[in-house]
This record gives C-alpha cells, sequence and structure tokens, in this order.
C-alpha cells in the first residue's frame, strides 16, 4: 500500500473536522498527505525569481517570517522585494493549511524557516551528507529540535509542468532497529562544546545526536538505499504535499522550483507519540534522550 495518502481538498482554507481526524492520525504513522488539487499560484511579476541564477552559493533561498529576513539569493532592491513577497505569502498559506487539516495541534505547531528552491535537482552534484537524491530523514546540525517533530509543507510551483519526483521510504522503526547499533551517544559534555562554539544554536540533545547519524547512516549505505522498501512518487507541478520529514524517509530524484515551509511541534501535542522518532528511539536505547 502506498505511504502517499491523496486527499480532495481544493482550498488552503476551511475546515473539516472528520477529514482532520483521520489525517492527523495517518500522518503520524508516517503518511504524505497529498492534495492534487490545492495549486499554490504565483502572479505573473513573480517570473523574474523563477531562475537558479537567483541562487547565491547555497542550494535554496531561505526566509526566516519572525525577521522577513531572506537568505542565500543574490537579488537585491525590487526583485528582492518581490522573492520575499513570495515566500511571505506561501508561509501564509502553509501556517493556515496546517491549522486546518492538523486543528489538533493548535498552538503547539511552531513556523520556522520557509525556502524557495529554484535549482534543478536531478544532475545535482555534491558531497554523500548534503545529497539529497539519497533516501534520509531529516535532522538539523546547527538548530537541534530537542525532540521536536519536523513537519514539512511542500509546492511544486513549476512554470513548465515538469513533476517533483521522490523515493519514499520505508517503516520508521525498521529504519531505526537497522541502524541503532551504530548510533552512539554522544560524550557527556560534548552539547555544551558546540554551543560554546556555536556550532549549534541551541544545546544538541541526545537525539539530536542520534537523528544526525541516522541521516548519516542512511545516506552512506549504498545496500540500503538500493535495497530498502521504497516507492516513487512524482509530484505534479500544481499540488501540494506535507510530511513528517523526520519520520518518513525521503529522496528528491529530479525537479525544479519547489517551495517549502518547516514546522516543528513538540512529541506531546501529537495524539499518539508512540511513532515519533524520539519515542522509537527513546525505546530502542532505553533511556530518555533529550
Ligand atoms: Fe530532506
Amino acid at each position: 500500500m502506498s505511504r502517499v495518502l491523496s486527499l480532495s481538498r481544493s482550498s488552503w482554507t476551511g475546515t473539516d473536522a472528520e477529514a482532520a481526524r483521520s489525517a492527523t492520525a495517518s500522518l503520524e504513522r508516517g503518511a504524505v498527505l497529498f492534495f492534487p488539487h490545492l495549486p499554490f499560484v504565483v502572479n505573473q511579476d513573480e517570473d523574474e525569481i523563477f531562475s537558479p541564477a537567483i541562487l547565491s552559493s547555497s542550494k535554496n533561498t531561505s526566509f526566516d517570517p519572525a525577521t522577513g529576513r531572506v537568505g542565500g539569493t543574490t537579488l537585491e532592491g525590487p526583485s528582492l522585494d518581490r522573492l520575499r513577497t513570495l515566500l511571505t505569502r506561501f508561509s501564509d498559506a502553509a501556517q493556515g493549511l496546517v491549522r486546518e487539516v492538523l486543528p489538533g495541534y493548535g498552538p503547539h505547531m511552531q513556523r520556522a524557516r520557509a525556502s524557495f528552491r529554484p535549482a534543478q535537482i536531478a544532475g545535482r552534484h555534491s558531497s554523500w551528507r548534503k545529497d539529497d537524491s539519497r533516501l534520509h530523514v531529516d535532522a538539523f546540525p546547527a538548530s537541534p529540535v530537542q525532540g521536536r517533530r519536523i513537519l514539512r509543507v511542500f509546492a511544486n510551483v513549476n512554470p513548465a509542468g515538469a513533476p517533483r519526483a521522490w523515493r519514499v521510504g520505508g517503516e520508521f522503526l525498521d529504519v531505526a532497529r537497522r541502524f541503532e547499533p551504530s548510533l552512539k551517544l554522544p560524550f557527556p559534555g560534548s552539547a555544551l562544546v558546540l554551543a560554546a562554539l556555536r556550532v549549534t544554536k541551541s544545546r544538541r540533545t541526545p537525539y539530536d545526536a542520534l537523528m544526525l547519524q541516522l541521516h548519516d547512516r542512511m545516506k552512506e549505505d549504498a545496500a540500503f538505499q538500493a535495497s530498502t522498501e521504497q516507492e516513487s512518487f512524482d509530484f505534479p507541478s500544481g499540488s501540494t504535499w506535507m510530511t513528517f520529514t523526520d519520520q518518513v524517509g525521503h529522496a528528491a530524484m529530479a525537479g525544479q522550483y519547489q517551495l517549502e515551509q518547516t514546522f516543528l511541534l513538540p512529541v506531546k501535542a501529537m495524539k499518539d507519540e508512540t511513532a515519533s522518532p524520539l519515542r522509537v528511539l527513546e525505546r530502542l536505547k532505553g533511556r530518555p534522550l533529550v
């Protein structure tokens, strides 16, 4: 059975309590909620920012909704304002959508960064650790989540109609069991050193350390990449989807022009936190990790 759950919603606003309950339960069990009829509309005057040439050195432009700051781009002046307007509009729409689709999370959902990704993925060269065409779960080296969930909303806004091609991995528990023996608890005190050296913006908990290792172990293991349970799925241009990317293995194989908004959610706000990576890893390691 596919992990990608297609939903008929065609509006960014409006609540359906019955649909919300089942969507939340599916999402927590590791589904990708897919909205094939929910396009994020780009305005005509935003055409000029649809080019990889707007990128500075990084692969994405980034946006902090709290400050309005846009990073990762060479754009200036009115062009930069246009990009900021697009990202603000998407960030607000994504926030509204998660509130409607997942109303049970309410005020516990924290809005983090958004990004616009104008680079073509296929054929892009990078080190194995940064290669997102390898199946992985998300973990942030500099911004520890300290056990919170990573929920991401994506919209494919490719003007030429090209899909975003993903591979979607299998059960988190199976992946965690496979790699658990090689996931080492950090040395006591190492989190303080990383924070003091400003490698991390806040304390890297044992959970964060294990998730970073899991991200790496998955990406570097060619046998795992080739043989683990997985499915290929093309998200069409004009579609939107969301998933817990700390739980659901994913690999972006091809595509260009995507918007993404990240949310963080404390596990306590979940309907059932037992499937969360935090609780799974705590069971496997037999100790609290945050
Ligand atoms: Fe990822």
